[in-house]
């Protein structure tokens, strides 16, 4: 029945109404907070290009997680920046190392905090690369056997979910075996599944630390322009045995975001990666959009596209006006 009769307007008459046929809820319980981790104490360094957010020391990450639990979020995401770098990125195999600290001190503090741990090697290595560099390249296999080895430290130091972020193949499988075979069988794997080699990490690469000195990472990180090769990564991770699944970045991929929510019953998960972030700060501290609508907004896209849950550096905010 057409208009007169039709009106989808009678259904958004009222605030009440419209809350009650909303078809995509957001809630604390959906984010993942990134926190950067850094030796010293009583560390909070702002970085530049994403106001709001600070490379932390291990006890301000502790203070940074106690208010996010308090807001209702259940879940960080650690990325370590080393005291030094090598060509191998020895601190993040270091049952020392800032990493392996930072998530002994969190689950110490905070037990039902459940805390995910950022595997690769870019922020560790003096070349910037996600993996060993043998004759100019990023050798795949001898990388394996590192992130193996850094992912047991993580185990071993109570993380509860190792989160593979650097697309070598055989990753997965390589990070299984050697957890079932530290005794870690209840370690699980949270998967970049499919991720993009993006012009949105760029901030990132300031707060981590982590840019490559020479070259891209175009070899291993997929190309903006392809689909059914993300669906291809998704199926050789779930093979291997992944337990939840990521698409990254989130905003220029929500149609990935719901080919991969259609081709996969795991938890799936979308990055709001550091330049999407970069850019909503920008344009609210001209005033030339209004953050808390604009946050809320794009947070609902991504869900709405499929996404079980999103790794966000607006949590806090997000989770403050889902509140108020
Ligand atoms: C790699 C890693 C990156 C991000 C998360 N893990 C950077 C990269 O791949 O170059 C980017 C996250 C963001 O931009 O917020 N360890």
């Amino acid at each position: 029945m057409p208009y007169p009769a039709t009106r989808p307007r009678r259904l958004r008459v009222t605030a009440t109404l419209r809350r009650m046929v909303s078809e995509t809820t957001l809630a604390p319980d959906d984010f993942i907070y990134p926190l950067f981790v850094v030796h010293g104490v009583g560390v909070r360094r702002p970085i530049g290009s994403m106001p709001g957010i600070c490379q932390l020391s291990v006890d301000e990450a502790v203070a940074e997680a106690g208010r996010a639990l308090g807001l209702g979020i259940p879940a960080v995401l650690l990325f370590g920046v080393p005291a030094t770098k090598d060509a191998v990125g020895s601190e993040n195999f270091a049952d020392d190392g800032i990493v392996q600290q930072a998530t002994r001190a969190l689950k110490a503090a905070h037990p039902e905090l459940l805390v995910i741990v950022d595997l690769c090697m870019c922020e560790y290595t003096d070349h910037g690369h996600c993996g060993v560099i043998r004759d100019g390249r990023v050798d795949n296999d001898a990388t394996l056997e590192i992130l193996g080895r850094a992912a047991v430290t993580y185990a071993r130091a109570g993380a509860d979910l190792i989160a593979p972020s650097g697309m070598m193949d055989g990753m997965v499988a390589a990070i299984r075996a050697a957890l079932d075979g530290a005794g870690f069988a209840e370690t699980g794997i949270f998967s970049y599944a499919v991720k993009y080699a993006s012009a949105f990490y760029g901030p990132f690469r300031e707060a981590a630390e982590g840019a490559p000195r020479f070259g891209d990472r175009k070899t291993h990180q997929m190309d903006p322009a392809n689909v059914r090769e993300a669906l291809r990564e998704l199926a050789l991770d779930v093979a291997e045995g992944a337990d939840l699944v990521m698409v990254k970045p989130a905003l220029p991929y929500l149609d990935v975001v719901r080919r991969v929510r259609e081709a996969c019953d795991l938890p799936l998960a979308a990055y709001n990666v550091s330049g999407e972030y970069a850019m909503i700060k920008a344009a609210a501290a001209n005033g030339w959009i209004d953050e808390r609508a604009a946050v809320l907004e794009l947070l609902t896209g991504i869900k709405r596209a499929g996404a079980d849950l999103i790794v966000t550096y607006h949590a806090l905010d997000a989770a403050r006006w889902l509140r108020a």
